[in-house]
């Protein structure tokens, strides 16, 4: 017989009563999340025995990841990354039909609102910046069929690992933009060769990092999230196909289909865009959009605005 003076509290008994408190929870996708996510979180403390030591420095790396992010660092998002969660919430959301261009992690430097840019225009602002690349390939529908008028919203990094959004003096709108296809589907701009890059590793992800014997590195790449009205927008990646740690992304967001090779070519190329001088490479990168689904954002593109 129970006696209330004398039952102890189990920690079922804790896990139990911290799942029924969102029972009144008017909203069902809401409650289902927190109390799903409150079994989840006792469930890992319970499992590792989890110490009071340990829940402790789990608040100091929270605090802290609150403190060092700001308009140009996000933590958070280094964590869902560097965890795999970035890449599993990707998975679970983005069910595309057969040839359409995988998408992968969108990272912490996208800013939204970079400047339009024209067919063929360089998006190379500063000096310097590495080995020009011609970029260029059309925007498909999984027929084949061109799509005129898709937005490739473009950043990336230069020769000194960076994007534009680290360097507080940096050119705002050095190495990114945004293009437009035109009626045959064709997009091109003047970018510069990738290059690989550790995450930011001065903060709680990289001590995460160096505590578990883990690198921060990723492949050389360049982002791109492409929208056109009617289709599915993707966020995604070009590859360097050579590049090193294509097979130990910090982030986990390397997908083979997503891998282009960088053509060398020669400075008396006829090829040579007007802007470039000296060695260049060039990269053909095709983009497939799926069709958007009834209900579903048809990716109309919209100029967001800047942000700073
Ligand atoms: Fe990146």
């Amino acid at each position: 017989m129970a006696s209330t003076g004398t039952r102890k509290t189990t920690p079922a008994d804790i896990t139990a009563a911290a799942v029924a408190s969102f029972e009144g929870c008017a909203d069902p996708r809401l409650r289902e999340l927190m109390q799903s996510l409150v079994r989840h979180l006792h469930g890992f403390a319970t499992e590792v025995g989890l110490t009071e030591e340990e829940w402790r420095e789990m608040i100091v790396t929270l605090t802290a990841t609150g403190h060092i992010t700001d308009a140009r660092r996000q933590e958070f998002i280094l964590w869902s990354d560097s965890l795999g969660l970035s890449m599993l919430v990707d998975a679970l959301a983005h069910a595309l039909p057969p040839g359409a261009t995988e998408s992968t992690v969108l990272g912490p430097f996208y800013v939204p609102g970079a400047p339009q840019r024209s067919y063929g225009e360089s998006m190379v602002v500063e000096p310097g910046a590495g080995i020009p690349a011609w970029v260029y390939g059309r925007v498909l529908d999984v027929s084949g069929a061109p799509i005129a008028g898709a937005e490739l919203d473009v950043w990336q990094n230069g020769a000194d690992m960076l994007y534009a959004v680290q360097r507080p003096e940096a050119e705002e709108d050095h190495l990114r933009g945004r293009y437009l296809t035109r009626e045959d589907g064709s997009y091109a701009f003047v970018a510069v060769r990738p290059v690989p890059y550790p995450i930011p590793d001065d903060g709680p992800v990289g001590r995460m990092l160096s505590a578990t014997g883990r690198h921060p590195w990723r492949p050389a790449h360049i982002h791109m999230i492409v929208r056109a009205s009617g289709y599915k927008t993707v966020t995604t990646h070009v590859f360097d196909a050579v590049s090193e740690y294509l097979d130990s992304d910090a982030v986990f967001a390397v997908k083979p289909s997503l891998f282009r090779t960088f053509v060398e070519r020669s400075p008396d190329d006829p090829e040579r865009p007007p802007s470039v001088d000296g060695e260049w490479v060039s990269l053909e990168n095709d983009i497939v959009l799926a069709r958007a689904e009834d209900g579903e954002d048809g990716g109309a593109v919209v100029d967001p605005g800047r942000t700073a």
